[in-house]
């Protein structure tokens, strides 16, 4: 076990910027980039620098109290007026992640709410932005604390895209799970899903496991079901982009079809979520999924492999009803099936 080893951290305020790895460039090259405007945390949203539920909504948060921190406004009037005009810019770098709205809402509010002076708001907006960050960790910590009894020593557990460090500040969900496990003395091997067509699994989650010192098998998306009928998984853990009232978990694409394979061979398939990723106020057929650019699926690291001329659809992401879920992992509880009518008492 490696109890003291440097953490991954993915999103940090220091010194006036906003400073992320740079997940485009993993797994060849750890490297952090600063960003000096909400322009280019915005930018750096949209092209997955950053990436993953809560890491977007805490760097989304971030974003808008650079604006304030940068701006030049003389006035509250005309501060809150810049505030929100970054809001709305970030609000529209991805659609499906709620975690990215619950940011940016959580710092205007603050915004709002604090005052007179220009002085006030600027503080009290990267104070909060800061403690975000700080309450993630925490609340993965607390999940994985939750989730770790779920797994058994020896387990071998699939995954699917990337719900590790990198996908939130840091700890992660899915993997914060896997983490919690291992330092409770478990025994725990993990799957990795290479998750087409942006990799997430074979670049990020395997990544980090191998970095950490845990035992994976990487594996490409098409054998999923020979693995599972093969008896050799035990449980499905992933995380979730936005869970809805109704019990719908929006995730990575290729999720759903890991979770009806996983009822077809009686595999516990499993989300871990912080309070943040659920959405109380919609139910799942008014969610946007994301259509991501073409060029994800007909190209591999920059080579062609599709001919010119062929449509294709890119659908970022997937919904499962809750009845293939058993079971959701919370920073307050483990809400368990049926997950729908059980969702309100524990995060309600
Ligand atoms: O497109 P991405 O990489 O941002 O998608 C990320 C996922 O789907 C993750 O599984 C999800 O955000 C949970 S992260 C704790």
């Amino acid at each position: 076990m490696r109890e003291n080893f440097f953490s991954l951290r993915t999103v940090m305020w220091e010194e006036g910027t906003v400073k992320m790895i740079d997940q485009t460039a993993l797994p060849q090259r750890l490297v952090y980039k600063s960003y000096d405007s909400w322009e280019g945390v915005a930018d750096a949203i949209r092209r997955m620098v950053v990436r993953g539920a809560p890491a977007i909504g805490v760097a989304a948060a971030m974003g808008v109290a650079l604006a304030a921190d940068r701006s030049h406004a003389e006035d509250r009037d005309q501060l809150l007026k810049e505030i929100e005009r970054a809001a709305e810019g970030l609000r529209k770098t991805r659609p499906t992640a709620v975690n990215l709205f619950w940011g940016i809402d959580r710092v205007v509010a603050v915004a709002r709410k604090s005052g007179p002076t220009v002085s006030g708001i600027r503080d009290s907006t990267v104070a909060e932005a800061k403690k975000m960050a700080e309450e993630d960790v925490e609340a993965n910590k607390r999940l994985g604390a939750f989730g770790a009894g779920l797994l058994e020593d020896g387990d071998v557990v699939m995954t699917q895209c990337n719900a590790g460090a990198l996908a939130t500040v840091g700890y992660g969900t899915a993997l914060g799970v896997i983490r919690a496990a291992r330092e409770a003395g478990r025994c725990v091997k993990v799957i990795v899903n290479e998750t087409r067509p942006a990799l997430q699994g074979s670049r990020l989650t395997a990544f980090e496991l191998v970095r950490d010192g845990f035992h994976c098998t990487l594996i490409s998306d098409t054998a999923v079901g020979y693995m599972m009928s093969s008896g050799r998984v035990d449980k499905v853990i992933v995380g979730a982009d936005r869970i809805t009232r109704d019990g719908y978990v929006f995730n990575k694409i290729g999720t759903y079809q890991v979770a009806v394979l996983a009822e077809r061979h009686a595999v516990p398939f499993y989300v871990a979520a912080p309070r943040s990723t659920f959405d109380l106020e919609r139910t799942h057929d008014q969610i946007v999924i994301e259509e991501r650019a073409y060029d994800e699926v007909v190209r591999v690291k920059g080579r062609r492999i599709a001919p010119k001329g062929v449509p294709v659809a890119n659908p970022a992401f997937d919904k499962t009803p809750p009845d293939l879920v058993a079971g959701i992992v919370t920073d307050l509880g483990l809400i368990p099936r049926p997950v729908a009518e059980s969702l309100q008492a524990t995060i309600g």
